[in-house]
């Protein structure tokens, strides 16, 4: 999704600009541009594709005299992505850049048309360059606090203005917006990630602040009056962005799963008591996006079986605009890699508003999800940066699959915790194991890659587990895949299996095992190829099979999905796919 940054000191804007919009290149773009000015001039140069691109155009143009500066990737959501839609966009003397979504944008643009203001691009944001410029005043605060009025829909602004050389302003209403203190300098950013090598001291703003920044001085509004706003001292290891030898993120995230994994679960399990007790929740609503979504189906279907307490899982973007019903004492889990995700953050306002109590698994400690949430348990993950998540994925699992076992104990459901907690802790030397095996995969990736769809099918916990299998295959490799319940086969895919599509069966859900048997004979009956994962060989000699270790329905999706991961990683190496920014996704979705 779109990224800005800004910066206003002594050092050459362009330098921290580039540098800011590279640590956001994780979130996905399209195109970038950058505005600079001294004191006289402000240039625009902007490019469609890769920052390179850019950097390539900035070559030919000397810069160094410019000290203050915008910058933006745009993710293309109103118009296409080209040089025109590319920001900063432009009116008069207001040049800006824009992550998020101007709602009203269509009207607010006839309007201004009728008043005979002139559009270049197809955006929503060129409309508010066009809006703060025709309300200009010698007040900006006055003006900016205007078109806050005005403007509908998630907006975090970063603005230039002409004739006021010397500072920069931003506005923020659901999209997250960070200011970074300097010494003689600023900066302000969607994500920390942008600023954290210049600073370690940071604000961040509410929806509808507004924030007037010099190099020496920042001063901050909030429905037009000035406030004083909390400064946070935050130290990340900005050493992390490094492949390790890896050839991708990817692969170096998956590979750093045992150890964040440990790195998770060690207190909770020096300290079981230290887990949230759901115990006083009768029902549990687990709201979330994607495969934090997925994440979620496991918890879910642990809560049911295990712990005997009604549980549903839905998207963030439906549950945001439904009609949940709320009769008995709910708990609302919001799960989020990033905590900055615009479907979830509104799910979990909704939930608030309506009086529920809410728990966060966020990785982000910074983030808006981990600000707003009444609790909150944090995964240990570091920074994550291919687009496609694999270890955050897998510590929101042990995390939501932690609170059931909890819960199952507190409710009596289960007696020898001890043994549980051992499993637990052997956790990360299984999953080290598993991700060792990797030729086993290298194989399979290397027999699906010529497919053009795929299936994965299994029950409860391992349909759960198919839905991430699946997803992950597609984002990566863009293979067509779809998971299905196997029991549902007979109710239409099993129209599409021939002898050309592979299988991935899943079978760890030893209650259904037999059940799922049938649903995989069914399959390589009509000519299928199955590639079966399970406790214990299924000693059929047609399929490709791994076998996992015989642990709890607690624990075994830990095992079980980073081969999966890793299938779907080598598939799309093998295909010759951008496995760390595959086409059209962003990492973190903060528009709608
Ligand atoms: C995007 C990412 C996914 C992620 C989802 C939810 O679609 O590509 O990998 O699962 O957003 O993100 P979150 O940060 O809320 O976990």
């Amino acid at each position: 999704m779109c990224g800005i940054v800004g910066y206003i000191g002594k050092n050459k804007a362009e330098d921290v600009l580039i540098l800011g919009l590279k640590n956001l290149e994780y979130r996905g773009y399209d195109s970038s541009g950058i505005a600079l000015t001294d004191n006289n001039n402000i240039e625009i140069i902007k490019s469609v594709g890769k920052i390179k691109n850019l950097e390539e155009k900035l070559k030919n143009i000397n810069l160094d005299k410019y000290n203050i500066g915008l910058a933006h990737t745009r993710w293309a959501t109103h118009g296409e992505a080209n040089l025109v839609n590319a920001h900063p966009h432009s009116s008069g003397n207001v040049v800006i850049v824009h992550n998020g979504i101007i709602e009203n944008a269509k009207e607010l643009k006839a309007s201004l048309i009728n008043e005979g203001i002139k559009f270049n691009s197809e955006t929503d944001t060129e409309v508010v360059a066009a809006l703060i410029n025709k309300y200009l005043d010698n007040d900006i605060i006055k003006t900016l606090s205007k078109v806050i009025g005005i403007i509908k829909g998630s907006y975090a602004l970063g603005i230039m203005i002409k004739n006021i050389p010397d500072k920069l302003y931003v506005i923020k209403k659901d999209s997250p917006l960070v200011i970074g203190i300097g010494k003689d300098e600023n900066f302000f950013a969607s994500d920390i990630c942008a600023i954290n090598m210049f600073t370690n001291k940071f604000v961040f703003l509410e929806d509808n602040d507004i924030a007037e920044i010099s190099k020496d001085k920042i001063n901050y509004y909030s429905n037009g009056n000035k406030v004083d706003k909390k400064v946070d001292t935050i130290d990340i290891d900005v050493n992390s962005k490094s492949k390790n030898g890896y050839p991708h993120y990817m692969l170096k995230e998956i590979n750093e799963e045992p150890m964040v994994l440990e790195k998770t679960l060690k207190p909770y399990l020096e300290d079981f008591s230290s887990i949230p007790d759901l115990k006083g929740y009768d029902e549990i609503h687990i709201v979330a996006c994607g495969s934090a979504m997925y994440a979620g189906m496991i918890g879910k279907t642990l809560f049911e079986e295990k712990a005997n307490t009604k549980a549903i899982c839905e998207v963030a973007s439906e549950y945001r605009y439904k009609n949940n019903i709320y009769n008995n004492k709910t708990l609302v889990i919001l799960i989020s890699q990033s905590g900055e995700t615009a479907d979830t953050i509104a799910a979990l306002k909704k939930a608030k508003e309506q009086g529920q109590d809410t728990l966060a698994i966020v990785n982000v400690k910074t983030s808006t999800i981990a600000r707003l949430a009444d609790k909150v348990v944090f995964i240990e993950a570091g920074e994550e940066i291919a687009v496609a998540t694999t270890k955050a994925y897998l510590l929101q699992v042990a995390i939501i699959s932690l609170l059931a076992l909890k819960l199952a104990y507190s409710k009596k459901l289960i007696d020898n915790i001890d043994n549980y907690i051992a499993e637990f802790r052997n956790i990360p030397k299984l999953v080290k194991n598993v991700i060792d095996r990797e030729n086993e995969y290298k194989k399979i990736a290397k027999k699906i890659k010529d497919s053009e769809n795929i299936f994965f099918i299994g029950r409860r916990y391992d349909y759960a587990m198919c839905l991430e299998g699946s997803l992950k295959l597609k984002e990566v490799s863009y293979i067509h895949s779809e998971a299905y319940p196997s029991g549902e086969l007979k109710h239409g895919t099993i129209s599409l299996i021939d002898d050309k599509i592979f299988v991935f069966c899943i079978l760890t859900d030893e209650e259904l095992c037999e059940k799922s048997i049938s649903n995989i004979i069914e399959v390589e009956s009509r000519g299928a190829k199955t590639v079966i994962i399970s406790r214990k060989s299924l000693k059929q000699n047609r399929n490709l099979e791994i076998c996992v270790d015989d642990v709890s329905q607690f624990v075994i999706s830990l095992l079980v999905v980073p081969i999966l991961q890793l299938i779907a990683y080598h598939t799309a190496v093998n295909r010759g796919c951008d496995v760390d920014k595959p086409k059209n996704l962003a990492k973190s979705v903060t528009v709608e």
